[in-house]
This record gives C-alpha cells, sequence and structure tokens, in this order.
C-alpha cells in the first residue's frame, strides 16, 4: 500500500467520523493532500453540512469545486469540528503544521472549533516534536530580528522559496514563498521540541511572527491515524 492510498483511507475514515455530527451545522476543513482526501470523499455527502470554512485559498478552490458552501468564518459562531493533516503529531496530540504555508488560517480556524480531528498516515507519529522543520509565519520586515531571536532556541533558521510551491503567483524559485496573507515563512530545523506548550507560547511572544506552525494549545483531540492494515482512531 502505498502513501496515497493511505491517505485517502484515513480521508474516508474522518468522512465517516464527521457524517457522525448532527447534520446542518459547519464544518472546518484544513489543507494538504490528506485533506484534499477528505474532501473528495465527503463530496457526496455536502448537504450533511450547512457550509464550511476553509483553512486556505487551496482548500477554498477544492471545496467549491465540490460544490461545498464555504462560508466567512466571521459569520460562523459555533464549529464542532475541524478536520487536517499535520506534519507531526506526538503521543499527546501536540503537532507541527504549515508544511504546505496554510498555518495561520489553519490555527484560526482551529481555535474556532469545538473539535480538532486529526488525520494522517503512521509515518507523521513522533515520540519528540521536531525532525520535521518547524515552520513560523512573519511580517516579512522582521525577517533579521525573528530570526535571531528564533536562532537562540538552538535550530538552524532559513528563509522558506518560493520553490515550485506558489506556481500559482509566478514566483521564480528564488524569491520568498509568500502565505496567503502576505507573510513569509522561517523554517527552524533540528529543534527536539519536549515542552510544545511553552515554546508556543514563547515564540508567539516575538515581535514580528504571525503564528508558529507548533498546534499545542490547539493540540488534536481525536486522531486518525492510517497504516498498512487498518485506520486507528485515538481519543486525546
Ligand atoms: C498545511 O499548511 C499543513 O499544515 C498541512 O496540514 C500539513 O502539512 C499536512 O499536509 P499533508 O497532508 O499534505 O502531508
Amino acid at each position: 500500500m502505498n502513501q496515497d492510498q493511505l491517505k485517502q483511507m484515513v480521508g474516508e475514515a474522518a468522512r465517516d467520523e464527521v457524517l457522525k455530527l448532527p447534520s446542518g451545522q459547519v464544518l472546518g476543513v484544513g489543507t494538504g493532500s490528506t485533506a484534499n482526501c477528505f474532501i473528495d470523499a465527503l463530496a457526496p455527502h455536502k448537504e450533511h453540512f450547512s457550509g464550511t470554512v476553509s483553512s486556505s485559498n487551496a482548500t477554498t478552490e477544492c471545496l467549491l469545486k465540490h460544490g461545498f458552501k464555504v462560508l466567512d468564518p466571521n459569520d460562523v459562531q459555533v464549529l464542532p469540528a475541524y478536520v487536517d493533516g499535520a506534519d507531526e503529531i506526538d503521543l499527546a496530540g501536540y503537532m507541527i503544521k504549515g508544511g504546505g504555508g496554510a498555518l495561520t488560517r489553519e490555527k484560526i480556524i482551529a481555535a474556532m472549533a469545538q473539535q480538532f480531528i486529526c488525520i494522517c498516515d503512521s509515518s507523521k507519529q513522533v515520540p519528540v516534536l521536531g525532525n520535521f522543520a518547524l515552520p513560523v509565519e512573519i511580517i516579512p520586515l522582521a525577517r533579521g530580528v525573528v530570526s535571531r531571536e528564533l536562532e537562540k532556541f538552538g535550530g538552524k533558521v532559513g528563509l522558506r522559496l518560493a520553490k515550485n510551491i506558489r506556481t500559482d503567483l509566478n514566483q521564480t524559485p528564488s524569491e520568498p514563498f509568500v502565505t496567503d496573507n502576505g507573510g513569509w515563512i522561517l523554517d527552524v530545523a533540528g529543534l527536539q521540541i519536549s515542552d510544545p506548550l511553552t515554546m508556543e507560547a514563547q515564540i508567539n511572544q516575538i515581535a514580528g511572527v504571525i503564528t508558529v506552525g507548533l498546534f499545542a494549545k490547539e493540540k488534536a483531540n481525536i486522531l486518525l491515524v492510517s497504516n498498512v492494515s487498518d485506520v486507528e482512531r485515538i481519543a486525546l
């Protein structure tokens, strides 16, 4: 079984999970290849939800293509669940997210939601977060000062470049990657994140930081994780 099949399996499991929710409510939808599998699986059942709130322009495009209603988060008061992938998740449900650059809107929607349903394959499960470089979205003019502050945590800080990620913006590979919010991303490699709640709070305090891709306060509440034999459901 390849990784695409594992993503498809967990996307279908997440569909079954959210269809247990009472109908007529709004659903939060994440960003990335696993979240896209979830959207594909849920599309035939879209009438179960009165609408969705989306965590990125890419997800909005995907939801609209499938005929989902996409609402302005400001018009939504109650969000029973948010379904999204992760780049890493530890045993407590703390996550690193933002590999796709959507961390800020992902964290906003996660904060709105009553429960975060994380969907991933078992390669994303780790005992300690940090093998995946930690994304930090910043105000561009603060790049220098934020980089110096982040270096104090002991990792190696690099500015994310456009490469092939945002071909829609026609950026050249040597230009900074630009988020949906106009921010840049610093990726911090080589961290061993033993206390995610404290590190999240400390990085949030740095002037110029928009969002850190450490989801500790907004941790996962339910993990659906696929492996070669099945999808495991873990309440966290
Ligand atoms: C997007 O910014 C990320 O947080 C994604 O949710 C995360 O990178 C998981 O993406 P994949 O499902 O594509 O691995």
